[in-house]
């Protein structure tokens, strides 16, 4: 596959990523979606919040049902750490070769590819993550998302922290990559507002960030504008109503599209910042980037006329006047945020001043930043975080 560009067409190189199960009730399909990854055993990785909030039931009956042997792991903290899917894998070397089954967000998704990677290396850990890139295959994965969010459905790497070390660390492997993305929104009715909204923010932030990322080719650019196209129409649906089940399946599947467009584009200052805002004060992940999308988006404007314009486009916003697409895009981003009421300012999210350095550097040194259209000095970016306080 080619693009045309200046130097001529730019050659492409995709690898396809997981078989996409969608649509309210497939998760009655996960006993043969199992089988087809050749096992016929499962090792469900959740949390305790997903067993509170009554998802995890319902999954485990359709298990009995089929007949299939499992066992369940359900201490996964938010923002996993190495402890965590190390004592997960401790549990899932016990029961043996099975499949792993991801019930949950981000968080679940991204431990359950640890746990998964370290049974197929047995005298590894997690702070081993480093090495593992290389390692032995882990066993096969079916990721069950209950946010709509992440996109962690659609690649082999998980985000852990490692404790000992206070680092984040990319545990992942070609083989943990999910196999099967099953997505049934109706896992997803349940989850609270503030959730829906934090969750929905990062796959719009996935959308925007990757269409106006260096990284942007034709492919990833198909898959980001139809997720902000469905996102930013779902979203103040959804946290409307969460019960409203067409909304919450077009969020599910915008979140996961957003999900392949970052896969292939990469990201930008937003998750720059918002990744070392979470490392410092803690706070989850979609509202670490509401904190800062717009001011972001407005630094980015003078070189992102473009893909901003696209985003606009994309929203099916009405042409502006004045023919500033960009400035359409941010006000309309400003209402979406407003309307779901995400956007808090960094003082009280934990944030003081004298922390704002340490995050600006963070943000700069962060991989994700180095495909943002501009690239931002430490200055700009505390300009940013101070404007954002
Ligand atoms: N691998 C990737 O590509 C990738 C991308 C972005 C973020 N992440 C990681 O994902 C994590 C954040 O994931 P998240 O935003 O999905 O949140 P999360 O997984 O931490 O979940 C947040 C809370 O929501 C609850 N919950 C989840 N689904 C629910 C449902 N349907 N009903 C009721 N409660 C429910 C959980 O029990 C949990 O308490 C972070 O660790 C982040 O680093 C990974």
């Amino acid at each position: 596959m080619t693009s045309p560009g200046p130097g001529g067409p730019t050659p492409l190189s995709i690898d396809p990523t997981c078989r996409i199960e969608f649509g309210p009730g497939r998760i009655g399909q996960l006993p043969a979606l199992i089988a087809a990854t050749g096992h016929d055993r499962a090792f469900v990785v959740t949390d305790h919040g997903l067993r509170a909030a009554g998802v995890l039931e319902p999954v485990l009956k359709a298990l009995r049902a089929a007949g299939l042997e499992y066992a369940v792991y359900d201490e996964v903290a938010p923002n996993p750490s190495t402890a965590n899917v190390d004592a997960g894998a401790a549990r899932a070397r016990t029961f043996g070769t099975a499949a792993v089954v991801a019930l949950g967000g981000g968080s679940v998704l991204d431990a359950a590819k640890g746990i998964s990677l370290l049974v197929g290396n047995p005298k590894a850990t997690a702070a081993d993550a480093d090495e593992l890139w290389e390692a032995a295959d882990g066993l096969p994965l079916v990721a069950i998302p209950t946010t709509s969010g992440t996109g962690a459905e659609t690649n082999g790497f998980g985000v852990i922290e490692d404790t000992t070390a206070c680092r984040k660390v990319y545990i992942g492997h070609p083989s943990v990559k999910p196999r099967i993305a099953l997505l049934d929104p109706e896992l997803t009715l349940g989850l609270p507002a503030p959730a829906t909204a934090a969750t929905g923010i990062d796959a719009l932030v996935h959308g925007i960030e990757s269409l106006a990322s260096r990284g942007a080719n034709p492919v990833s650019t198909a898959y980001a504008t139809q997720a902000v196209t469905m996102v930013s129409h779902a979203l103040p649906a959804a946290y409307r109503d969460g019960a409203d089940l067409d909304a919450r399946a077009e969020l599910m599947l915008g979140a996961h599209l957003a999900g392949q467009a970052l896969s292939l584009s990469g990201l930008g200052l937003v998750h720059g910042i918002g990744h070392a805002l979470t490392a410092h004060t803690g706070t989850p992940h979609g509202v670490a980037l509401a904190a800062v999308l717009e001011e972001v988006m407005e630094f980015n404007a003078p070189a992102a006329q473009g893909p901003y314009e696209q985003v606009a486009r994309a929203m099916r916003l009405a042409p502006p006047a004045d023919g500033d697409w960009a400035r359409a895009a941010i006000e309309a981003v400003r209402e979406i945020a407003g309307a779901v009421d995400v956007k808090r300012p960094l003082r009280t999210l934990g944030a003081d001043r004298g922390m704002l350095p340490a995050i600006a550097a963070g943000a700069v040194a962060d991989a994700v930043t180095t495909n943002n259209p501009l690239s931002p000095d430490h200055t700009q970016v505390l300009d940013i975080l101070t404007t954002t306080y």
